[in-house]
């Protein structure tokens, strides 16, 4: 595989809509992971009184210290990047060199792997996430001792099947493993009920990323942030691309955890309605999958076709064949009407 090539995300494919003269604002988007009940009210204000025509706080001092209060932890550990993705590959580039042996577990998504071969790592995506009732840790485990890896990419909740791995446990056996690196990207965690973090655990082979894009409700601004020990951010600190985190981005970071009752709210209704349309999916003869999230795999005959004819109807869905999930495709719940709109596309 060629390590540059542009790899498939869920979300509006700008160029397809373009060429199917589609605009994003006519299609519902059940294909990215985003709170659907948009960013708080605090967030959009913040933005109104942004300063542009001045260079940004490079360390991004004020978000990072409340990001530090939030977590209970100290700002030295914290680190933002521009969203989740830039820091996997930032932390690609500075832990895995030339010829190392990466394994990913999947099927996931898909930057892990393509930020450990651009930076030279022999990259093997192990398959550990296939069936809800299969323990994905067992399977970790052999795979761990069968491919002896020096870094291991683990994305806890997981994307696209929703898996959930009980963080003391992982924290345990990360502990337990220290001559193999981890990196766990946490980007879902906030939309799992009494999902545990390993974000305050510091050992040296760990580092663990968040995006703030997803739960918060702002992609198009793009923030995220990691943490680690403190010989790791000095080692990351050093290949880091200064101003990577815009002026945008840090006050309505900062604003959004300001107004976590807001969110709280937003979480509490997508639960009630991931319900419901996960029992009215199962009603019309489809079986989704089980999740922790509010996002879920469901069978169906061919998943690119599916799409197609769903996008005909200017619904979005994910088709999952880039994860080698040819016949499924992946669903966000969205509000209650427009997740009947998905319904009765589908019904007809
Ligand atoms: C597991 C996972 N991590 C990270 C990202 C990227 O997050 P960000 O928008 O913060 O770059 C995605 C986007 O889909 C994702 O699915």
């Amino acid at each position: 595989m060629n390590p540059q090539a542009e790899e498939i995300h869920g979300g509006v494919d700008y160029q397809e809509f373009r060429e199917l003269g589609l605009h994003p604002k006519d299609v519902i988007d059940f294909s990215s992971n985003i709170m659907p009940f948009g960013p708080s009210p605090e967030v959009v204000r913040s933005l109104h009184e942004l300063v542009i025509d001045r260079y940004p706080d490079r360390d991004g001092y004020e978000l990072r210290s409340a990001l530090a209060q939030y977590h209970g932890m100290s700002v030295s550990q914290i680190m933002l990047g521009n969203g989740c993705s830039q820091l996997i590959h930032l932390t690609a580039m500075c832990w895995i060199k030339p010829g190392m042996n990466v394994i990913v577990l999947g099927p996931t998504f898909s930057e892990y792997a393509r930020a450990s071969k651009i930076a030279g790592g022999v990259c093997t995506e192990v398959s550990v996430f296939n069936s809800m009732s299969d323990s994905p840790t067992d399977a970790f485990l052999e795979h761990i001792q069968s491919h002896s890896p020096d870094v291991v990419w683990l994305c806890n909740p997981n994307n696209p099947t929703g898996h959930y791995l009980d963080a003391g446990e992982l924290g345990n056996l990360i502990e337990a493993m220290p001559q193999i690196k981890f990196i766990v990207d946490e980007s879902y965690l906030d939309f799992v009920l009494n999902g545990a973090s390993l974000f305050c655990r510091y050992f040296p082979n760990l580092i663990v990323l968040r995006s703030m894009t997803k739960y918060y409700a702002m992609a198009g601004l793009r923030l995220g942030y990691l943490s680690c020990t403190e010989s790791t951010m000095k080692q990351l600190m050093e290949r880091r691309v200064p101003w990577s985190v815009n002026g945008a981005a840090l006050v309505a970071g900062t604003a959004a955890l300001n107004s976590l009752t807001y969110y709280r709210d937003s979480m509490e209704k997508l639960r009630q309605a991931n319900k419901s349309l996960t029992q009215a999916l199962k009603r019309i003869g489809l079986q989704p999958k089980d999740s922790s999230v509010p996002f879920f795999l469901v069978p169906v005959d061919n998943g690119k076709r599916t799409r197609e004819q769903l996008l005909k109807k200017r619904i979005l869905v994910r088709d999952c064949r880039s994860f080698g999930l040819e016949n499924m495709i992946r669903i966000s719940t969205q509000t209650d009407t427009l997740n009947e709109q998905l319904l009765l596309a589908l019904r007809t």
